[in-house]
């Protein structure tokens, strides 16, 4: 075939593809600047087709354009793994066997850490996590302020300070979307305890508001670019921030300039009107308490279904405002599921484990270390005891929308073996608490008096203890959707404490906790550890900072109060802590936690 033939035919081919490109719509095309792709596709859309983006089809999506080829938003929690998938229209676990995740440290832990660059390694690797399961948005980070040591998710968030909050959290937002995953920076606002969570009316300062509770969710927005922000369920000033006009629409879209979308907590909706007026773009979970609950209402019967479509049909309310609503969640859709060149995601790799890994050991806090007793370096001691139930017992279960199905998850007991060597190791469980559910406890079926007698034996014939107890992920603990009713350890762990110490004065007590504990016998137990929800490399982690393989660097990023009522919100009272069940009053005001 000659040359001419040859250009000829390039030729062809080349005007053929160009007169393609050249009927490709702009909202497809994939050079095109976002703004132009937005606008758009707004100008294919019919009216129904705009509100239907505003709402949920099933309990983790929410809908995309089927006719234009504009693909739905899959969401996912949580802040530190990716959530098994649920049944598309129930609470139920799906039951897949492709989904078993990394468990990195709760966000306690990195904020343990002090360190923003290894939040950025934590967020780019659970957003590639996200990423590969498919995932559009991913529901976390929570970065709600410690206000009261029994909040039930302080262990989600990442301490009292808003400035370490802040400095914390913009790496990580960045991290999860480099992956071409939006991040979900919850629970905007004033959401600082599970106890009547879904209607609370907090009142608080503005000078509170701005110094304290705003400022992590304005670094987000303004500095990490944040696509999406979950609405709270609680109300503040009479109204519930899933639509609140001085939180959504002036604050966070008119002063922080907030381009992205706000997503309710699931079932954080009540009112079209308010929902439609005051700054609410998805609406998902009606109806449900966000957990466990079901409701006969379909989908259709979202407040920003038919009732809004109807309204405006009517006239009552402007096109202007389903169109704003319709440009945040196409700029958030081609942000993510249609971003060009977006990568592909990575699951459960040696790399995501050094991450996970490497932030445990940072976050790992040494509160008290007499006659220098740590590090217990290998072959010190000959026999080693190992008490309590955290040492044996998963923390990456239960805890409520933030619980893991975990590829693996090294207990400490088992680190300690590893580190220790097994024949130099005796177990006691010491306590049991029962297994974690929502919403209720299931009191354990054993008789704790025999456990801690047989845990004292073993204590009394070792040459040194570590006690691995602390609060865990039942309700009434660190769990979603209550709060706890006691400062105190619970499961009798004081207890258990002083009568190990009657027989073996070198005790360690490790706490693995997302919230401060009182600590009756800190007198007397001359080393104290506070550990963290660790995730899948808690033993490893521990057992080298045990060993002094690793230092212990971290920092407390919240306030351990010797007695409750030294925390400034609930010196108070229950108007301040837990509030009337109406209304609450942050009487504190700026004086949280340390301050
Ligand atoms: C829950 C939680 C929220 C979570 C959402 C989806 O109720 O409050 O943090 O992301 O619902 O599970």
């Amino acid at each position: 075939m000659n040359l001419t033939r040859i250009l000829t035919m390039h030729l062809i081919g080349a005007l053929l593809s160009a007169g393609a490109m050249a009927q490709q719509p702009v909202y497809l095309d994939a050079s095109q600047p976002i703004e132009k792709r937005v606008e758009d596709a707004l100008s294919r859309m019919t009216l129904e087709e705009k509100v239907k983006l505003t709402t949920a089809q099933s309990k983790f999506s929410s809908h995309g354009v089927p006719r234009l080829g504009i693909p739905e938003l899959w969401m996912s929690d949580g802040p530190h793994g990716v959530r098994a998938e649920i049944e598309w229209n129930s609470w139920a676990y799906a039951g897949w066997t492709n989904d078993s995740c990394t468990a990195f440290p709760a966000l306690t832990c990195l904020a343990a850490s002090f360190n923003p660059a290894l939040s950025y390694a934590y967020g780019k690797a659970i957003g590639a996590e996200a990423r590969y399961r498919r995932k559009d948005v991913l529901l976390g980070p929570g970065v709600n302020i410690y206000r009261t040591p029994v909040n039930g998710r302080n262990f989600e968030y990442m301490g009292e300070d808003p400035l370490v909050v802040a400095r914390l959290v913009v790496p990580y937002i960045k991290g999860v979307q480099e992956n071409g995953v939006a991040a979900c920076v919850k629970h905007f606002a004033l959401n600082n305890q599970e106890e009547w969570r879904g209607h609370i009316n907090v009142h608080v300062s503005d000078r509170a508001l701005y110094e304290i509770y705003l400022p992590a969710f304005k670094a987000a927005v303004e500095e990490a670019k944040v696509w999406s922000v979950m609405g709270a369920y609680n109300q503040f000033r009479g109204e519930h921030c899933c639509h609140n006009d001085l939180l959504l629409n002036k604050i966070l879209k008119h002063d922080w300039k907030f381009d992205g979308v706000v997503i309710t907590d699931w079932g954080g909706a009540h009112d079209t009107r308010q929902a439609a007026l005051n700054g609410l773009d998805i609406e998902m979970g009606s109806y449900t308490n966000g957990l466990t609950s079901e409701a006969e209402f379909g989908y259709d019967d979202y407040f920003l279904a038919k009732p809004f479509l109807k309204l405006l049909n009517e006239g009552e309310l402007p096109v202007s405002v389903i169109d704003d609503k319709a440009r945040r969640i196409l700029r958030l859709i081609f942000r993510t599921a249609m971003m060009p060149g977006r990568p592909w995601g990575r699951f459960v790799n040696e790399e995501h484990s050094d991450v996970a890994r490497r932030v445990a050991e940072e976050g790992i806090v040494l509160l008290k270390n007499d006659n220098r007793l740590l590090p217990v370096v290998p072959g010190r001691y000959r026999r080693i005891a190992v008490i309590g139930e955290n040492a044996s017992r998963s923390l990456t279960v239960g805890g409520g929308s933030s619980e893991l199905k975990v590829k693996y998850e090294v207990s400490p007991l088992e680190g300690i073996r590893a580190m220790y060597g097994a024949s130099a190791v005796v177990y006691s469980k010491g306590y049991s608490s029962g297994p974690s559910a929502y919403g209720r406890v299931i009191e354990p079926g054993e008789d704790q008096a025999l456990l801690r007698a047989e845990a004292v034996k073993v204590a009394a014939g070792a040459d040194i203890v570590f006690f691995i107890g602390g609060l865990n992920k039942n309700h009434h603990q660190d769990c979603e959707g209550g709060d706890r009713l006691t400062y105190n350890l619970p499961f009798d762990q004081d207890v258990l404490i002083a009568e190990l110490l009657k027989v073996n004065k070198k005790v360690i007590v490790v706490l693995a906790s997302g919230n401060a504990v009182a600590m009756p016998w800190v007198g007397e137990v001359p080393a104290i550890v506070q550990s963290w929800y660790l995730g899948s490399e808690s033993g490893n982690a521990l057992a080298n900072v045990l060993s002094g393989r690793v230092n212990p660097s971290g920092k407390l990023p919240f306030t351990f109060p010797v007695r409750l009522e030294d925390n400034a919100a609930h010196y108070f009272g229950t108007p301040s802590y837990p509030g009337d069940s109406i209304d609450q009053y942050y009487k504190e005001d700026i004086l949280v936690g340390y301050r």
